[in-house]
């Protein structure tokens, strides 16, 4: 891992960190930068397990960190239009983005939650790029962005996200005006429902493929779509499968492939596949 040009590499690290408690920035300060790397690469062994009290904060640095790294190795324009599917309130991207552009970049979210979308807006009111937060499903993201108009597609931790927002739809549980976090379990319930009858597929294929093929219409030629998909340790004591949310990488994977989008999958050194995938558009 990541921020390769070392003489740049801890001024990111600090800009990365702006916000964080006292405890977690001195414990930033005392390590050496292959020290750090480790550290950094450490948390993303699944299951994430968050144990101690700065684990939250370095899963974030680890996370901001990758994508800043991804953004320089894939030559992502400093004045990138990037638009993030499904935020919620989880703000890794767009500091990403504040960190690695300059004038001229720009975040647009789409996002259906109600409260995770006004805690987005709070937590990101500092950042110096200029930000859209859309109130929406993804899909529609064509009815408020042009076509060809982004650089960057992220799903970051997003595919369960959105098949568990898409079978609850189906199974009549409001996403939209509920807290999250309270209706989440059905939802993980349903989805494992749905999994375990194999039915999941026949669900939710026809509405994932259409959100794939919008998000290649709203990119520019040679942008990319970039997913990450890890899998946090305690959702087996609720009856969910950490085995089957390992997957998702795997099975959007089989899945775009077969629905052939036009999306070549892009290789970058240091990013595991099993959670990580890149997909540049090709025609
Ligand atoms: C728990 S948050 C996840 C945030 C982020 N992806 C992460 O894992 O850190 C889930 C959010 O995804 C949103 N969501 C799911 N499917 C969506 C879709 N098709 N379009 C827009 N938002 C969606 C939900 O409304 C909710 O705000």
């Amino acid at each position: 891992m990541h921020l390769t040009e070392s003489n740049m590499y801890r001024s990111k690290i600090n800009q990365l960190s702006r916000g964080f408690s006292a405890e977690t920035k001195e414990l930033i300060a005392s390590l050496s930068d292959d020290e750090l790397h480790r550290r950094l690469d450490g948390m993303i062994t699944p299951p994430i397990t968050l144990a101690e009290r700065s684990d939250p904060e370095m899963l974030q640095l680890y996370y901001t960190s990758s994508y800043v790294h991804l953004m320089e190795f894939l030559n992502v324009p400093k004045d990138a239009k990037l638009f993030e599917i499904a935020a919620g309130d989880t703000i890794f991207i767009p500091k990403a983005l504040d960190t690695h552009g300059e004038e001229g970049a720009k975040y647009v979210t789409a996002n259906l939650n109600q409260d995770l979308t006004e805690g987005f807006r709070d937590k990101t009111a500092e950042l110096s790029i200029e930000i859209q937060v859309i109130e929406d499903n993804g899909a529609r993201i064509l009815n408020y962005c042009g076509q060809g108009s982004m650089d960057v597609i992220v799903f970051h931790h997003a595919l369960n996200d959105i098949v568990q927002t898409m079978i609850a739809q189906r199974e009549g549980i409001d996403t939209i005006h509920s807290d999250w976090w309270s209706v989440e379990p059905q939802m993980l319930q349903a989805v494992m429902d749905y999994h375990n009858r194999g039915e999941l597929k026949q669900a939710v294929y026809g509405e994932f493929i259409s959100i794939i093929e919008t998000c290649h219409q709203l990119l520019k030629e040679e942008g990319i779509i970039i997913f990450d998909n890890c899998i946090y340790a305690g959702y087996e004591k609720i009856g969910y499968s950490s085995e089957f949310h390992s997957n998702y990488i795997q099975f959007a994977r089989e899945w775009i492939n077969e629905a052939d989008l036009g999306l070549q999958e892009v290789q970058v050194p240091g990013f595991d596949e099993k959670w990580w995938m890149v997909l540049q558009k090709s025609h």
